[in-house]
């Protein structure tokens, strides 16, 4: 299993959000380490919560940055914060409450699914906000 390292693909150029990507890719590393040294379900669904907390905070400052910048994408990205949020509890409520959840791939689809909207939506406020006076 190999480690997230940041990138410039990832970059947004603004400041806030780049350290808040940092945190949250720091978060799944400690899950995806918390399963590799053999943590039990209890533990990972505890660092899990910290995960969704912080997920949580991270879209909420991206979208009001976003309405007091004026950005048109917003209510797109508002409704994929709110598909991903949805997502990741079902994932937490499965393992905290369901049996036979496989915690590896479980990881796997939310590191990509991350990175992924890191990757493209994320990118599209990036410039917007710059130009804004955000950085
Ligand atoms: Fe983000
Ligand atoms: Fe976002």
């Amino acid at each position: 299993m190999t480690l997230l390292t940041w990138n410039h693909a990832c970059s947004v150029g603004v400041r806030a959000m780049d350290d808040q990507h940092g945190i949250l890719m720091d978060s799944i590393n400690a899950l995806r380490l918390a399963l590799l040294r053999g943590a039990g379900r209890e533990r990972i669904s505890e660092l899990l919560d910290e995960f969704i907390e912080f997920a949580r905070m991270h879209f909420w400052s991206e979208e009001q940055l976003m309405e007091q910048t004026g950005f048109a994408g917003l209510e797109e990205h508002r409704a994929e914060h709110h598909r991903m949020l949805a997502g990741i509890l079902q994932a937490a409520h499965r393992l905290q409450y369901g049996d036979g959840v496989q915690l590896r791939p479980l990881l796997c689809g939310l590191h990509q699914g991350f990175l992924h909207h890191m990757e493209t939506f994320d990118q599209k406020y990036a410039p917007w906000l710059r130009e804004h006076g955000v950085n």
